[in-house]
């Protein structure tokens, strides 16, 4: 078809967005249209938490998040509803950020992908762009066209192919994955270091480069698939990375090597990078974990050899031993020694606890008979929904009440206030002071200088760290 699609792209822009799913991607997403000067429907099937939006509060901890809800909600740009049908109608654009959780094999489960695949084919009034912003594996795009041809009975075909007879209507499909990192989920939707746009067809392209301009940053335009694949490489590489600095931890304790030092001097090279070197108990979250399992899934399916991510994933899940190892080394015996535990959430900046390796080693040590005193910024009444308060759980409400009468303080969320404590106050209220750092956030000669035994991750000896000397000349 002739389309002179520019000019179709600029009709579009006043007509409103809809963002299907309003969770860690789909608020942020949504809200950050509504700053782009965009008019953003936000639909989601919980009413509840549609009720809660609606009110101010976006139901999940991200910096400047509830800011920028009040201001939209003012403003008009952002309408949240609970009518998906409704809201598919009243969209031209329409983005999919609805879960894509992992089934028990690793597959992502796309129910609710296709769930709303089909209300949009029952819904379609006009031209519609559906684009994929959750996570899914490679050709769900294929999956999406299919299925909203087949559910529209007879009313939809799919650009740019010819119309068949009747009067049905044109429809794309396009894939414009997220890279929003939970707890600065705005500051990567504003500055964004390259947006992707899977697309097939020229109107749809320019939809999408039209949309994203006043972000002004790298656009890479592909075909679906393709998009697809990029952000399951992205997340496998960055998780790929993150073991691999895990690995070679370990092997710095061995031979008295700092990792920091090795991180700094690898990190300096400008073909790998300084961040994502960050030794500790391993990755979480909702992203990680799924998406690697997702990218295996995949390789497996079509015959294609990923054991180099299975090992990613190994390792990845070594480290909750590990650091229950190190408890040991530090304390001995677990059962009824009261441990402080500093961090809940998956990170520090979210309260999002799911597939944090915390939990999993506030677990084993509850398995074993510790006493466990919690304490984290965010995370706690997420915490207490999975993890009740018991005798031998507590919840603290600070860092110092987490450390009274504890035989060792574990740091597993690098909460920057974790950093800022006063560490001689810590083992004032301590009956041993012992800390077992998971994420090396705190300086050894300071926490020595405090009189704790430290235990941290993959540091040797620390009068050697990040000097540029080498290690065979004698330090004053
Ligand atoms: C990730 C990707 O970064 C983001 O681009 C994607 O869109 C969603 O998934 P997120 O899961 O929010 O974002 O967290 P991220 O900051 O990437 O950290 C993931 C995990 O890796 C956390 O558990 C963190 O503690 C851990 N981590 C990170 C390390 O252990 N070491 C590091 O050096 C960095």
């Amino acid at each position: 078809m002739g389309e002179n699609s520019t000019s179709q792209a600029t009709i579009q822009d006043n007509t409103p967005i809809t963002v299907l799913g309003l969770g860690h991607i789909g608020l942020p997403t949504a809200l950050g249209l509504a700053e782009l000067g965009r008019q953003v429907i936000g639909a989601d099937d919980d009413s509840r938490k549609v009720g809660l939006i609606r009110g101010g509060d976006p139901t999940f901890y991200e910096p400047g998040l509830t800011e920028l809800l009040a201001q939209h909600l003012k403003s008009g740009r952002f309408q949240p509803v609970d009518d998906v049908a409704a809201a598919v109608r009243a969209g031209s654009i329409i983005f999919i950020c609805v879960g894509t959780p992992q089934k028990a094999n690793g597959q992502a489960d796309l129910g609710q992908v296709e769930a709303v695949a089909q209300v949009v084919a029952r819904n379609l009034n006009g031209y519609k762009l559906l684009v994929e912003k959750s996570t899914v594996p490679a050709i769900t795009a294929q999956w999406l066209k299919r299925t909203i041809v087949r559910y529209s009975s007879g009313k939809a075909y799919p650009a740019p192919g010819s119309a068949p007879a009747a009067g049905p209507m044109a429809f794309d499909v396009a894939s414009n994955p997220e890279f929003l990192r939970e707890g600065k989920a705005l500051e990567d939707f504003f500055h964004p270091n390259r947006i992707v746009c899977g697309v097939e067809s020229e109107r749809a392209r320019d939809l999408l480069v039209n949309l994203y301009g006043p972000l002004k940053c790298p656009m890479v335009v592909t075909n679906t698939s393709t998009a697809e694949l990029i952000k399951h490489a992205a997340n496998a590489f960055l998780s790929m990375k993150i073991s691999f600095i895990n690995m070679v931890s370990d092997l710095c304790e061995k031979v008295g090597a700092d990792v920091g030092a090795v991180a700094r001097g690898i990190g300096l090279d400008n073909r790998i990078g300084p961040q994502f070197l960050d030794a500790g108990i391993g990755y979480g979250g909702y992203c990680f974990p799924k998406d690697l399992r997702a990218f295996i899934h995949l390789a497996e399916e079509h015959g294609v050899d990923f054991s180099l991510l299975q090992e990613v994933e190994h390792l990845n899940q070594s480290r909750v031993e590990m650091f229950v190892g190190k408890v040991r080394q530090a304390i001995w015996n677990l059962q009824g020694k009261t441990l402080g535990v500093l961090g809940l959430a998956f990170k520090a900046g979210t309260d999002d606890i799911r597939e944090a390796v915390s939990l999993k080693i506030i677990e084993i040590l509850r398995e074993e008979g510790s006493i466990l005193r919690l304490y984290d910024p965010q995370a706690i009444p997420n915490t207490q929904r999975v993890l009740p308060a018991s005798e031998q759980i507590a919840y603290c409400t600070s860092a110092y009440d987490v450390a009274q009468g504890a035989h060792a303080l574990l740091l597993l969320t690098e909460w920057e206030e974790f950093r800022e404590l006063d560490l001689a106050r810590l083992r004032g209220v301590m009956e041993v002071p012992v800390l077992v750092d998971g994420r090396n956030l705190f300086d050894p000669e300071a926490v020595h200088k405090a009189g704790f035994e430290y235990f941290s991750v993959g540091r040797g000896d620390p009068k050697l760290a990040g000097t540029h000397t080498s290690p065979g000349i004698a330090l004053k």
